[in-house]
């Protein structure tokens, strides 16, 4: 398990579930915006990483070429405790 700090607040995800980040904490109660539900379209969920290791950027995150330290929380998993925050 890992500790997520998002806001203040702090959640625990299991680094080896089937479940994408986003969901994971969205499961917990967080409010993140997810348009097109993980599909990896809408970009609302995306996250700006202050610190931790999140699983390799999928080819869809390559693609929307995102700015550095952003990620789109349906496409990735932790690899460690995070600390992350909300883009939108
Ligand atoms: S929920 Fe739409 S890109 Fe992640």
């Amino acid at each position: 398990m890992a500790t997520v700090n998002l806001g203040g607040k702090d959640y625990e995800v299991d680094e080896n579930s089937e479940k994408d980040l986003m969901h994971q904490l969205k499961e917990q109660g967080a409010e993140i915006v997810a348009a097109c539900n993980g599909a990896g379209i809408c970009q609302t969920c995306a996250i700006k990483v202050n610190s931790g290791e999140l699983t390799e950027k999928t080819e869809t995150e390559t693609m929307m070429d995102l700015p550095e330290g952003q990620r789109l929380s349906c496409q990735c998993h932790a690899k460690s405790d995070l600390d992350i925050e909300l883009i939108y």
